[in-house]
């Protein structure tokens, strides 16, 4: 029996990480190659004819898994059915501007998709929010679409998990496929604290901890978790623009894992509702280590942390703590 078509929702879709996003969805990299889509295209009235070219590429491309294409600028219209969101949409953060003043312009963005998601997505839609703040936005939209469970809304920490695989994988000559659980806790923001002391690669001689395998504890502890934080301002200076192949890549891995399931012994990095474990403060946004099943994501329990850890991973809490009153003040003010 052939699958019904999922409704998805990209916002921002006429931007960059839209135009690398879209079709991979529609080629069966976020679902799998037996799972038909109907792609729901959001952008605003000024970018109108962009989003129309976008909507004639995904029909030249004749994608045998599209089953519909809706691109809209009216965000009840777009979200109405949707099973899946990818928040994409937003205000860039350009030259000069400060954090407060990218709030400033995203929050009531955030409130107001919240208000249409609520009204008019599927009742089990599940929400991925990719633009920035990222965790900071999504709590946002738990906030106005209360009857959404928490459990169904999410943030994109998995560039950073990809990038964190990678930057192991190129120091220990593995291919990136042998290397697992590493960690990104916290924000998606220079405070992240990219945790090497799980990771585990395999090489000729079976699995071992990654930590033994570099012998330099200098570069776990400095050198990788700096480089990890680092590396999307690193690609906005070589590209005078963010990351966005990369980042519509780890949305699909994300949306993917979520819905069909982690690997067996592997988790993966995603920013969840959090319930206190580890010691972080409940209802933030926080990237946690996860593992899925039937579309439903769990906390990995029982990691020992120490201290060294213990202290990254408070700081990134109190900076999203301090996220949550700014977003909140920039509302009392709109
Ligand atoms: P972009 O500027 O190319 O595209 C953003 C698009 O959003 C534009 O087309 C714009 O018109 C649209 N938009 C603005 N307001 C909107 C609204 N109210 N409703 C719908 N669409 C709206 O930016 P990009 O490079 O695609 O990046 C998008 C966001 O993703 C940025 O906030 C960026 O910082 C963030 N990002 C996050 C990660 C992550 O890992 N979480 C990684 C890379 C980029
Ligand atoms: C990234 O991690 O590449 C982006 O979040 C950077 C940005 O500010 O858009």
């Amino acid at each position: 029996m052939p699958k019904d078509a999922v409704r998805i929702l990209v916002t921002g879709a006429a931007g960059q990480i839209g135009y690398a996003l879209a079709p991979m969805i529609a080629r069966g990299i976020m679902l799998g190659p037996d799972q038909p889509v109907i792609l729901h295209l959001l952008d605003i009235q000024p970018v109108a004819e962009s989003l129309k070219g976008v909507r004639m590429e995904l029909i030249d491309a004749a994608f045998p898994l599209l089953q519909g294409i809706l691109a809209t600028t009216d965000v009840n219209e777009a979200c109405k059915g949707v099973n899946i969101a990818v928040m994409v949409g937003g205000f860039p953060c350009k030259e000069g501007m400060e954090r407060r003043d990218v709030m400033h312009k995203n929050v009531p963005i955030f409130k107001a998709q919240a208000s249409a998601l609520e009204q008019h997505a599927a009742p089990d839609c599940k929400i991925l929010v990719v633009a920035n703040p990222a965790n900071t936005n999504a709590l946002i939209l738990k906030e106005f679409a209360p009857s959404i469970p928490v459990k169904n809304i999410t943030c994109l920490t998995r560039l950073d998990h990809n990038r964190a695989l990678s930057h192991i994988s190129e120091r220990l000559n593995v291919d990136v496929r042998d290397v697992k659980n590493v960690i990104i806790w916290g924000n998606h923001s220079s405070t992240q604290y990219p945790d090497a002391n799980y990771a585990i690669a395999t090489t000729d001689i079976g699995e071992k901890s990654v930590r033994e395998l570099v012998a330099d504890d200098h570069w776990i502890d400095y050198e990788y978790i700096n480089s990890v934080r680092e590396r999307g301002a690193e690609i906005i200076k070589a590209r005078k623009l963010s990351s966005a192949l990369s980042a519509a890549s780890a949305a699909c891995d994300h949306v993917h894992d979520w819905i069909i399931g982690t690997a067996k012994g592997t988790w993966v990095s995603m920013g969840v509702y959090s319930d206190g474990s580890y010691g972080i403060q409940p209802d933030i946004i926080y990237s946690f280590p996860v593992t899925c099943q039937k579309g439903e994501w769990s906390i990995v329990q029982g990691l020992k942390i120490n201290e060294f850890s213990r202290e990254k991973m408070d700081t990134s809490m109190k900076e999203l703590t301090r996220e949550e009153s700014l977003a909140y003040s920039c509302l009392n003010q709109t």
